[in-house]
């Protein structure tokens, strides 16, 4: 049992399996390609949207902190990240990888959770566009009837927009279209001109008294159950509470949203031509301008609004809205709504690709794997996905999503840094293009950073993950590990 449990794809077999594995090894990519890349994946809903929500409910100005601590934690997962994906000769997620290292079921757990950390991300930003179409056609004076809005402070919505983008973006991968690289980067200019635009015109509409307090005392929270309270606060027994200092962490756990997309960056390893330097300058260089970017906006719209009135939707747009400048909220607007619809689009692509891997591995059914006699797609499991999230984003609101999306990312995260350290010991003949510095103490540090962040996510996140992750399990037994392609073949290594 242990050893069906372990076995590993051969590296061989891996690489035999992927898309392209010739691209695998192209090593074309410098400091500079892997930064505008990480750039270009990483801005997206979360600082466009969940500013606004997060300053006005969990830590006031001091989200602005809560950006520093996530993108500290993402430093100490991107060292792992990048070790673990250079171990493994084969372009690919982190599921492709620890399939070939660390043994099938830790490789069903992590593709499993890459389900729920894509697709339900693809619903959030989704959900965040949708807030920034909606403001635009205010600006227009076109109102959505607000039961087509989403739902708003308990009142339910259907996002109608939310649900459309991800229908439309579906038909778009089943045809196969791909955006070339000139559009992405100049979709990747747009969005970085709009957060630039937000800092640079902003400040100038600043006011003092708006930063009064900075750190808002703690107050406790009303009203709802125990199960939205970061599951620490309930843990230490403390009275739940928003605001004051555990704010700034409990806010953390929420925006750390705003930098997921970097571990794409890190997968690139062996695409970079000299990994051991250029990879950390790309990885960690791409986080710390978008922690200086996401600080500086947070800043700054603090300071244009008090942050008890921020609002929700698209509270970068609307700040300009309330100092008395449509025209730069407009602006802002379609530039943010340009942007998101990459970062959809990227998210939703990713997550067909894991699935349709692991279906092909027979992990999944091996229906999904077919590709599309014309459009040479994975168009199953891209219908599926598409369907289930499209419904998602239409029905849920985008707090609770992103928190569930951190979770599962954030458990990622400790998987990859425990596998870094254990590869070291079981396999340390294995050629590494990217050696993590002070194992095993980084890799252990970046555990109990991820760890604490998951802790300052509500229990009831904790419960659903809980969920999605037992029904995932059960699933794999049933299924997964009976059909499992390599249990059926001669190559499988126990
Ligand atoms: N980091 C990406 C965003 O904020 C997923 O939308």
């Amino acid at each position: 049992m242990r050893s069906t449990l372990f076995r590993t794809k051969d590296v061989e077999q891996s690489i035999r399996d992927t898309e392209a594995p010739e691209h695998a090894l192209r090593k074309s990519l410098s400091a500079l390609d892997l930064t505008v890349f990480g750039v270009g994946v990483v801005i997206g809903t979360g600082i466009f949207v969940l500013t606004g929500k997060i300053a006005k409910e969990t830590a006031g100005p001091a989200v602005a902190l809560s950006f520093v601590v996530a993108g500290a934690v993402c430093a100490l997962a991107a060292l792992c990240y990048a070790e673990f994906a250079s171990t493994v000769p084969v372009a690919g997620s982190a599921y492709t990888f620890s399939y070939a290292s660390l043994g099938e079921f830790p490789a069903w757990i992590i593709g499993w959770d890459l389900i729920l950390e894509l697709a339900l991300g693809c619903a959030v930003v989704a959900v965040g566009w949708s807030g920034y179409i909606r403001s635009l056609l205010d600006t227009a004076g076109l109102h959505l009837p607000r039961g087509l809005s989403g739902t708003h402070e308990g009142a339910f919505g259907f996002d109608l927009l939310a649900c459309l983008l991800v229908l439309v973006l579906t038909g778009v991968l089943v045809a196969g279209i791909k955006l070339s690289s000139r559009v992405t980067n100049a979709i990747v200019a747009v969005k970085v001109s709009v957060v630039l635009l937000v800092i640079v015109v902003g400040a100038f509409f600043v006011t003092g008294a708006n930063y009064d307090p900075f750190v808002p005392p703690a107050e406790p929270t009303t009203g709802s159950s125990d199960l939205t309270a970061p599951l620490v606060q309930l843990v230490f027994g403390y009275t739940p509470s928003n605001f004051g200092v555990l704010g700034i962490f409990t806010a953390a756990a929420v925006v750390f949203f705003a930098f997921i997309g970097f571990d794409i960056v890190a997968t690139a390893a062996e695409e970079t031509r000299n990994p051991q330097r250029d990879l950390p300058r790309g990885v960690l260089g791409s986080l710390v301008i978008c922690t200086l970017l996401y600080v500086a906006v947070s800043v700054v719209v603090t300071g244009m609004q008090k942050y008890t009135e921020l609002t929700v939707d698209a509270p970068l747009a609307d700040a300009f809205k309330a100092v008395g400048h449509p025209f730069w909220a407009g602006l802002i607007s379609f530039g943010a709504a340009v942007g998101l619809t990459s970062v959809c689009m990227i998210l939703l692509m990713g997550q067909t690709r894991v699935f349709f891997a692991m279906s092909r591995d027979g992990l999944l059914p091996r229906t999904f794997s077919r590709v599309h006699p014309r459009f040479g797609t994975p168009y199953r499991s891209t219908v599926l996905l598409g369907g289930v999230v499209a419904v998602v984003a239409g029905f849920t609101s985008i707090d609770e999503l992103a928190e569930l999306v951190n979770i599962g990312t954030l458990f990622a995260f400790v998987v990859v840094a425990a596998g870094v350290v254990l590869l070291r010991r079981q396999r340390p003949d294995l050629h590494r293009a990217f050696r993590t510095p002070l194992v095993p103490y980084l890799p252990a540090l970046s555990v109990l950073a991820s760890l604490w962040l998951m802790l300052n996510l509500p229990a009831e996140t904790w419960l659903r993950f809980g969920l999605w992750m037992v029904v995932g399990t059960v699933v794999y037994f049933l299924y997964g590990r009976r059909h499992s392609r390599l249990g059926q073949e001669p190559t499988g290594r126990s």
